[in-house]
Parts: structure tokens; sequence; C-alpha cells
């Protein structure tokens, strides 16, 4: 339970020039005022993130729309409509007061109304827009608990609300809105159909001319150990090939194989969403068993695993041969 002293404390924090981390429906954020570009510019320290990464702007409600953001097409109204407070991030053209910092000097800003409660008090008692992106060290994993706040950035922030497991798990689905065609930017809970369904349009590609989303990036959301996609029926051929004594850790949606040479054989959910909500806590869970190397089923190719294949994908990209060890490498 998080009172409402404590959250009167991390707005105070807020309008000080603070750091606040608070959790989200999706993952925890590392908050700052963002209307205060000193302030914003603590989150990149912290973070340890490039300076013309943007940030999302969180607000309590969609009449910020209009404060944050110019020539506001009717379609994000209508995804506002059905989809605020939630998993939604929507990148419209910036108002001209908007800090360079905040939106890493691109001419759009991401904007996003969160449903999470504790999120909500904390915007309402702020009473302004709070800069945040998901609360880890660049490149890591999301954080999904306060404790792993805690563990990535620790000292690095004024105060961390402590709002339990984020229910959704992985960041917000990023539609594109300030070009001629809607497009999503990053794949999540949100899913394109239901975008396309509310837009009645199609979406577009992101492409050349979409705005640049770092996040987007290979090598993002990645644990330290080296991990590698895999479909289910080569996992335990490749691991029979590994040098012995090689740990592998498997993630995977069946239970324990009897014969399985995995050291580690975690089970994951089976289904899409509930698999996206424990993803992050579960990759952190094995990365600190000191394996050599995550095995991850290949997840299904369909609509509803778009985002969870997303995520895999990115984590996977630090999987090159470089980074894998001796015995994989050398095959
Ligand atoms: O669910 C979420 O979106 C979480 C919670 C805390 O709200 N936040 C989050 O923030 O994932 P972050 O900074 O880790 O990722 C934000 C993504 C980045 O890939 C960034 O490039 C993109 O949003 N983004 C933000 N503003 C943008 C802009 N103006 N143009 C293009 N991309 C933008
Ligand atoms: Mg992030």
């Amino acid at each position: 339970m998080v009172t409402d002293e404590e959250i009167e404390r991390a707005a105070a924090i807020l309008r000080a020039g603070g750091l606040v981390a608070f959790p989200t429906e999706t993952v925890y954020g590392l908050g700052a005022d963002a209307a205060n570009a000193t302030a914003v510019r603590r989150i990149f320290a912290a973070k340890g993130r490039p300076a013309d990464h943007p940030l999302i702007v969180h607000i309590s409600d969609m009449s910020g729309l209009k404060h944050w953001a110019v020539d506001v097409p009717r379609g994000a109204w209508l995804l506002a409509e059905k989809y605020w407070p939630g998993p939604l991030t929507m990148i419209l053209k910036r108002a001209p007061h908007v800090a360079d910092a905040v939106t890493g000097g691109e001419r759009t800003i991401g904007l996003r109304v969160p449903s999470h409660p504790v999120a909500q008090r904390l915007l309402r008692a702020f009473g302004g827009g709070v800069a945040a992106p998901s609360a880890n060290r660049f490149g890591h994993l999301s954080p999904t608990t306060a404790g792993h706040v805690r563990e990535d950035l620790g000292e690095a922030v004024d105060a961390i609300l402590d709002g339990g497991a984020c229910p959704v798990g992985i960041e917000s689905t990023i539609v594109d809105l300030s070009g001629a065609q809607p497009a999503i930017l990053r794949p999540g809970h949100i899913g394109a159909k239901q975008i396309e369904d509310a837009l009645l349009v199609q979406l577009g590609a992101a492409g050349a001319a979409s705005p640049r989303a770092p996040g987007r990036l290979a090598s993002h959301y990645a644990p330290l150990t080296a991990l590698k996609l895999m479909h289910p029926d080569e996992i335990e051929n490749f691991i029979r090939r590994q040098a012995p004594g090689a740990a592998v850790a498997v993630l995977a949606r069946r239970s324990r194989p009897r014969d399985t040479r995995a050291a580690l054989w975690q089970v994951a959910p089976e289904q899409p969403e509930d698999y996206a909500r424990h993803l992050y806590a579960l990759l952190r869970r094995i990365d600190s068993a000191g394996c050599a190397l995550i095995l991850v089923e290949t997840p299904p190719e369909l609509p509803e695993w778009a985002a969870v294949r997303d995520r895999l994908s990115r984590a996977a990209s630090s999987a090159e041969p470089a980074a894998l060890p001796s015995a994989v490498a050398a095959r």
C-alpha cells in the first residue's frame, strides 16, 4: 500500500526537481517534472541513457494533450477515448514550450495516460506532466517490481513508490500519429488490430520517415547473459553439442523434460498476456543464475504474441556469436 503521505512526498520531490520511481500498469517509470529541463537531464544521468533518446511524458488525463502537443489529429482523440488511461503511448507534434531534453531534440512528443492507481495518484498530486522512461539502467531489462528498480538504480533515485508487480509487464504500445499515416513503433499489450479498429484506417509500416524510437534499437531490453531464441525441437540437440559443464538455461512454456541436459529449466506461462506479465522477472531470475547461455523457445508466429516476440528478439540480439561462450561460437 502506498500511503497518501508517500504520494505527497513524491509529488514534492518532483516539484523540487528530484527523481521518483513509480509503478505503471506496464513497467516502473523513472519520473521527473517534464517542465524542468534540469530535472529531466538527471534521468539520463541516472539511467546512463544517451541524451538524444526521447522520453514519454505521463499525464493524468487526455486534457493534457492540448498542452503538450499541437495539431492533434482526430485519431489521437479516438485512441485516447478508447485506450486511456492505459498502456498506449502516442507520438504527436510537440508544443513549442516542450524542452529539447524531453524529446531528445525531436519535433514530436510521446504522451501517455497510465492507468495504474499509484501513477494516477502521483500525477494528480503533482499536477503536471511527468517525463519517465522505464526505471532501469540503459539497455537493461525493464523493471516490473520496486525491487528491480532498487537493484538497477538504487541511490540514483530520490524515492521509489512500491505498487507491487506491474500487471501488464511489458512497455506500452507506441503509435506514431505525427505523420501522414499512423504506424506502430513498438508493439505492446494493445495490438495493431485494436488500433486499426479504433482509427478505422490501416496502419503504415514504421519506416525511415517515422521518428526514431531508440527502444527499437537492437540489444535493448536485454539480460546480461547471452540469449538465443530457438525452436522447441532444436533445444535438446543444441545443448548436447555444448562443451561439458557449459551451463545452459531454458525458458519454455512446457514443463522440464525428464532427460534434458539444461542446467536450469524455467517454465513460462502458456498465454501471451501472462507470459508478458512475467517475462522480465523471469529473465532477471534466470540472468542471476550464472549460466553461460539462455535458450528461449520461439513464441508462436501469431498476432497476440507480437509484443513478446518483439522484446525477446531484442533481448536475443545481444547473443551475437562474439558474445557467446566459445563452445557455442565455435560451431
Ligand atoms: O510503458 C511504457 O511506455 C513505460 C512506462 C514507464 O510508461 N515507459 C517506457 O519508456 O518504456 P522508455 O523511455 O523506456 O521507452 C520509450 C520509448 C523509447 O523507445 C523512445 O524512443 C520512444 O518511446 N519515444 C518517446 N518519445 C518519442 C518521440 N517523440 N518520438 C519517437 N519515439 C519516442
Ligand atoms: Mg526503456
